[in-house]
């Protein structure tokens, strides 16, 4: 008696393994998020992320550069915006001189070839850590969609190729399309983070750019009436179906890990790119673990983006592309 088959033949030396790897990650499949501030040669750890940055834009220069070298050809731009700039109506996302319109012109001054995505979204701006208006409690859908598509034109304006909303707000691809298009920017793609939970895991990003929901009266403390509910799944297909049908020329699911079934079905179900984004809480996660020696840094941050990749993601938005493009070297 002997088994029918043996899978082990396939696993018994580093060449055959190689041979028949399913999946492989390269610098293609990366886009590296940046947190810009304003100032002069700043590059400031943020304490919840280790060995990740906030630049100033001088460094933000070298950085890009330093990236472009690694093979690493896109950027996923985020601005922190000082407290005194920060209203509950827009002002400062639309100034063409803003810290973001100015990052957007120091990435492509340093490094044209470097493809410049930035994001979308009031709450870097907000007094209230909201990605939309709010008005008595609630945040206002379509004000914030228009202010959104004016964003969208400005970061354009700046020389941005792709804007990124990851607001959550209903119609604003649309909003944000037509608008591109009024104003001649007819190619500048859309990013649209499409199923997006109310994740947990976003924590350290709302510490390093002070953007958290503040603790106010008449001030909702949670993102949970814009972003999605984490317990379901048909509801992350009609949200990206109906971004592609307004527009989205890359998708995105956001978190990565724990939302890989998500991501799955919606790669099966849509035919544009799918992005994922592997967020602030699950770098935060793969650091304090291997700084405590209870896990293994490359070895997890490895299986964990492969394993984004093999549940369909053509994109990957991580904190972790520099390390990880180290090391496939
Ligand atoms: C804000 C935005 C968030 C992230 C990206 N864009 C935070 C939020 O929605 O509260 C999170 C990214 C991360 O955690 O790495 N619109």
């Amino acid at each position: 008696m002997y088994p029918l088959k043996r899978n082990r033949r396939l696993r018994t030396s580093p060449a055959i393994r190689s041979l028949v790897q399913e999946t492989i990650i390269s610098p293609n499949d990366f886009l590296v998020p940046l947190f810009v501030v304003e100032g002069k040669a700043i590059k400031e750890e943020i304490a919840l992320m280790p060995d990740y940055y906030r630049l100033s834009l001088d460094n933000l220069e070298k950085e890009v550069k330093e990236l472009w070298n690694m093979g690493l050809k896109a950027v996923l731009l985020f601005v922190k915006v000082p407290d005194a700039l920060k209203d509950n109506k827009g002002v400062e996302v639309l100034n063409a001189d803003g810290l973001m319109q100015r990052a957007i012109k120091a990435v492509k001054n340093a490094c044209p070839g470097m493809l410049v995505m930035t994001d979308v979204a009031f709450d870097p701006y907000s007094s209230f850590g909201h990605d939309g208006i709010v008005a008595e409690g609630r945040i206002l859908n379509d004000e914030t969609t228009e202010l959104l598509a004016e964003m969208s034109v400005s970061h354009a304006k700046a020389g941005a190729d792709f804007v990124a909303p990851s607001d959550m707000m209903d119609g604003r691809i649309l909003a944000i399309r037509e608008a591109l298009e009024d104003e001649g920017f007819t190619d500048t793609g859309i990013m649209s983070y499409s199923a997006k939970y109310a994740s947990a895991f976003y924590g350290p990003f709302r510490d390093a750019l002070d953007s958290a929901p503040v603790d106010i009266k008449n001030v909702p403390k949670d993102k949970k009436t814009y972003q999605m509910d984490f317990s379901n799944r048909f509801e992350a297909i009609r949200e990206t179906e109906m971004d592609i049908d307004e527009g989205a020329d890359i998708v995105m699911v956001k978190p990565g890990l724990c939302y890989l079934d998500i991501v799955r079905e919606i790669r099966n179900e849509v035919d544009v790119p799918v992005a994922v984004y592997q967020v602030s809480g699950e770098y935060a996660m793969v650091k304090a673990a291997a700084e405590k020696g209870w896990l293994d840094h490359d070895a997890v941050m490895l299986e964990q983006l492969t394993a984004i990749k093999r549940a369909g993601a053509n994109i990957i938005a991580s904190y972790f592309a520099k390390d990880a493009v180290r090391l496939l070297d």
